[in-house]
């Protein structure tokens, strides 16, 4: 969960009083998460629905303290607003996810697991991912940051809506517009990633980075992925990109920032 770069993002530190109340979300959404994996495994539904369940009550939980923390923040840092959006997708998701676990009838099936793919890959990981990336993409990179995750943000997590909505309705157009505004807020912000990146052509300094590189390399999986997919949705398609999503994109881009992420906060100095 995403308390602790809320607090740095707003400048605010929360006092010891609120952590164990953090804890209990994470312990939570821990044991709901093993009980899913169980319960999928075992084909024991009512433990995925339970598990899914408790997911959501803890997403929920955690969307409605970090927006209390956004609002009482004394400047308003738009990333943590993403973690906020991103907190609020994974409760629908995770419910789409309890009702596909034991199959759905005919076309609903591809056409829930199209929703599901939409709120938690591009809502739940996506707007995350573009909260902490407008703050970690110039620090990767050793650049200005760009004032253009708000609009990202918005395009997105718009998209993200009309999607679910075209999925839902098996109306393929609605689903195709969707994929497409997603696509748009995406290439904002890459389009100003890209910029800075070019800098290191007349500035070098060492900036190339395993990191830096991974993050630039993610969003370009995403991009490419979701373009491909687009037209894939216009042409009636029910099928999810997962590979380009899930490994091209979400773990490239956690292995990316953890890589700097650690050595940078236990003390190791910035990687090279
Ligand atoms: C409580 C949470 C969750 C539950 C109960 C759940 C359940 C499921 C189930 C049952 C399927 C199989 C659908 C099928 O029959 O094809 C599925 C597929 C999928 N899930 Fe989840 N899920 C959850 C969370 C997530 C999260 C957090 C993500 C992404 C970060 C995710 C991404 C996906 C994707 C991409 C697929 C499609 C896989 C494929 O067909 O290639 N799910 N989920």
């Amino acid at each position: 969960m995403v308390a602790k770069p809320t607090e740095r993002f707003l400048g605010q530190k929360l006092s010891d009083a609120a952590r164990p109340a953090q804890l209990t979300r994470t312990y939570l959404l821990n044991a709901a998460t093993i009980a899913v994996l169980v319960g999928q495994l075992a084909r024991w539904y009512w433990l995925v629905w339970a598990g899914a369940l408790v997911v959501a009550v803890a997403l929920a939980w955690h969307a409605i303290v970090l927006a209390g923390q956004v609002k009482s923040a004394r400047r308003i840092h738009i990333g943590a607003v993403g973690f906020v959006a991103s907190a609020c997708c994974l409760p629908v998701g995770a419910l789409f996810g309890a009702a596909l676990s034991a199959g759905l009838p005919g076309q609903w099936h591809g056409a829930v697991r199209q929703a599901h793919m939409f709120t938690n890959v591009a809502g739940f990981v996506g707007l995350a991912a573009m909260g902490a990336l407008s703050v970690l993409f110039p620090a990767m990179w050793r650049t200005r940051g760009q004032d253009r995750v708000g609009v990202a943000l918005a395009l997105a997590g718009a998209g993200v809506v009309v999607a679910v909505a075209g999925s839902l309705l098996r109306a393929s157009a609605v689903t195709g517009v969707g994929t497409v505004v997603i696509l748009a807020g995406w290439v904002w912000l890459y389009q100003g990633f890209v910029a800075s990146a070019l800098t290191v052509v007349r500035d070098p300094r060492g900036r190339v980075t395993y990191p830096a590189l991974s993050a630039l390399c993610a969003v370009t999986w995403l991009v490419g992925g979701l373009t491909w997919y687009a037209v894939r949705v216009f042409g009636g398609t029910l099928e999810v990109p997962t590979l380009p999503l899930l490994l091209g994109f979400a773990a490239q881009l956690l292995i990316g920032t953890m890589s700097y992420l650690m050595p940078v906060t236990m003390g190791g100095g910035r990687p090279r």
